[in-house]
């Protein structure tokens, strides 16, 4: 083995030397230099990531075209950067061996992935077109409800999901939804190119098709298992909700639209892809209305400033950091009267140590009270690693940052603590059966999602693996709709058609399974803080996991800085053993059962009394895959 590192060696500084003559190096030099590359290289990234993110920032809140010329210069400079860093660390990493310190190999390794997940690079120019066609047939299309021509140029986040959950005419649904779909359906033929030059880009990184690379930044875990089971463990909640569902539907409906055993019909369901089902008249009481302590900040006299005190205040009385006065005056908080920005909330690392900043358009509302929490909980944990080397500043995996993120909002969301903050009063906390509603407003948001997700996922990696054919494309969507979540087309799909491409994410080519993950997560990591807390435990029958707070909770407080100061400097894995005290090893989805624990009982009891079926089976043809080409010759005499 030795004299096969020392050959090694030679080889590799007898070309770094340019010349032929023997140099005796010891290894220490060799490992001393990839070590001062990696400093180094961190140091240029960081600086540029620091000049992308200012650039950023003074675009999102000033969106002048200067500004957008500023940003996308940086952002070039800054892709360029990552690329160099990319290749001169794969050239490190073919003597890694050679090295005995594991914290150097496992920065290499990050660095000789760096940014690839959000390729196009520079370098890949027929790539970076193929996507950017796609993405413009997507972010142009729009579509007109036949029935009322006043409703027009209507876009998924601008009209459209909309009128699909408020239209109650199955006409009009399934028009939207197919026209949606037929404006969108051209992506098929880039499509096409889109998988042949991704699978030829990521070969050269040593992956074996597109489908690997989307999963690099989850380590060398078993992922795609980890994530087939979490959806198994959620399925038997899932199938009550889905049944549920369908009697609600089919009451609506008439079984002849929705028949008593079949999947559901999609254009019913109130959102134009079916992965959430926001329809009012699903809830058990409609009548009831949702707890919203609005009225009463308002009443209090609350602004956006002091929502976000208080929001840091939630984690100081947890033992964790206050916000920097440099917070307070380089926050966006409220939207500013003079210029245009964007609105949407985010909290941002400059990546200097620093400067960190939320930007929120905060109105005072319940929804924004919380959200206030979520973005201070990024803040927190940008904060706690702000120690780390570069490569190491980050969640722990891709979808971490935001389940701490929303954790943090169940818990702020839970009238338990809205009375602690003085919002609601004792003796106005709500009944069982608005707790009920409550659990099935979220959950008709969230669960939907989860198999949705999945086919999103399955479907691309049968793709970029070469099992799914594309003269298959949109028959395996739809027996993954089908197999899956258990929802149908409203009329029969065929091969003509680009189901996919109706969603952006596709289109655009950007991971989905962050966003199963997060929400898997986020459960794991409220219920180890709800049990640290003393607020939950599974084999006490009185504590539900919805109603517990960990407001005010060292305890709890010690855990999530544990987790959040490991940044992504260890396989997110053993960060989750340490989130659970070693009681969970990667994704489980035990907790989120759990959480929805009261609402499952509530369903399979609903579900009895009506003799429902649970599940579902095929009632007719949802696609026609292309059948082979039956030449039939005219014979001319
Ligand atoms: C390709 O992807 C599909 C869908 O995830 C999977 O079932 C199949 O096993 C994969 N095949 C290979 C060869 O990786
Ligand atoms: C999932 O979590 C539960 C509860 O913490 C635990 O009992 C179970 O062993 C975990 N499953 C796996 C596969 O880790
Ligand atoms: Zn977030």
């Amino acid at each position: 083995m030795a004299g096969v590192a020392v050959l090694a060696l030679l080889a590799t500084l007898a070309l770094q030397c340019g010349q032929g003559q023997e140099v005796l190096v010891g290894r220490e030099v060799v490992e001393s230099s990839a070590r001062r590359f990696v400093e180094e290289a961190e140091k240029e990234l960081m600086n540029q990531c620091t000049r992308t993110m200012q650039a950023a920032w003074n675009y999102q809140t000033d969106l002048t075209t200067h500004h957008r010329t500023l940003l996308v210069n940086e952002q070039d400079t800054f892709k360029r950067m990552q690329e160099e860093s990319r290749q001169e660390a794969g050239r490190w990493r073919s003597v890694d061996y050679l090295f005995t310190d594991s914290d150097l190999k496992d920065r290499l390794d990050k660095m000789s992935v760096i940014g690839l997940p959000e390729l196009p690079s520079p370098s890949m120019t027929s790539y970076r077109r193929v996507l950017s066609d796609m993405t413009h047939i997507y972010t142009s299309a729009s579509v007109c409800s036949r029935y009322r021509p006043s409703r027009c140029s209507l876009t998924p986040h601008s009209g459209l999901n909309e009128l699909m959950s408020t239209s109650r005419d199955p006409e009009e649904l399934s028009q939207l939804w197919e026209s949606w779909r037929d404006r969108t359906k051209t992506i098929r033929h880039s499509y096409r190119a889109f998988v042949v030059l991704a699978n030829r880009a990521v070969q050269g990184f040593n992956f074996r098709h597109k489908g690997d690379m989307n999963y690099v930044e989850y380590g060398a875990g078993d992922l795609m298992e980890q994530l087939q089971e979490a959806w198994e463990q959620l399925q038997p909640l899932y199938l009550q909700l889905h049944a549920y569902v369908r009697r609600k539907l089919r009451e609506e409906y008439g079984s002849q639209l929705v028949t008593e055993r079949g999947p559901l019909p999609a254009h019913l369901l109130g959102n134009i892809w079916g992965q959430e089902w926001p329809l009012a008249y699903l809830l058990p009481r409609p009548d009831l209305p949702p707890l919203d302590v609005t009225p009463e900040m308002v009443r209090q006299g609350m602004t956006p400033r002091a929502i976000f005190e208080i929001a840091d205040d939630f984690f100081v009385s947890l033992g964790l950091e206050r916000a920097p006065p440099s917070f307070w005056r380089t926050s966006l908080l409220q939207e500013p009267e003079d210029r245009s920005v964007v609105c949407s909330a985010s909290t941002w690392d400059f990546c200097d140590g620093k400067d960190f900043r939320v930007k929120q358009c905060t109105k005072v509302t319940q929804d924004d009270f919380v959200s206030a929490h979520h973005e201070m909980a990024h803040l927190q944990y940008f904060r706690q690693y702000r120690h780390l080397p570069y490569l190491y500043r980050k969640g722990a995996n891709p979808g971490f940052h935001e389940a701490i993120g929303l954790a943090v909002g169940l818990s702020v969301a839970t009238p338990r603590h809205f009375r602690r903050m003085g919002l609601i009063r004792a003796g106005e906390e709500p009944g069982y059966l608005s707790q009920i509603n409550t659990l099935m407003h979220l959950a008709l948001r969230q669960l939907p999602f989860m198999p949705f997700a999945r086919v999103m996922d399955l479907w691309r990696e049968g793709v970029f693996n070469g099992t799914t054919h594309e003269k298959d494309w949109n028959c395996a969507w739809w027996d993954l709709r089908v197999s899956v979540q258990g929802i149908k087309p409203p009329d029969v799909r065929t091969e003509k058609d680009f189901d996919p491409g109706a969603k952006y994410q596709i289109a655009a080519d950007s991971s989905y399974t962050r966003y199963f993950v997060a929400f898997v997560l986020q459960f794991q990591i409220y219920k180890s803080l709800c049990m640290a807390a003393g607020e939950y435990d599974p084999k006490d029958k009185r504590k539900s996991l919805h109603e517990c707070d960990f407001y005010l909770s060292p305890a709890a407080g010690n855990i999530l800085r544990s987790v959040m100061k490991l940044g992504a400097s260890k396989p997110w894995e053993e960060v989750v053993e340490v989130l659970t005290e070693g009681r969970e090893t990667g994704l489980n989805a035990t907790a989120m059962r759990e959480y929805y624990k009261p609402l499952e009982e509530w369903l399979t009891r609903d579900n009895l009394r009506h003799g429902e079926y649970v599940g579902w089976r095929p009632d007719g043809e949802y696609c026609l895959y292309k059948k082979p080409l039956r030449y039939s010759r005219c014979s001319v005499g």
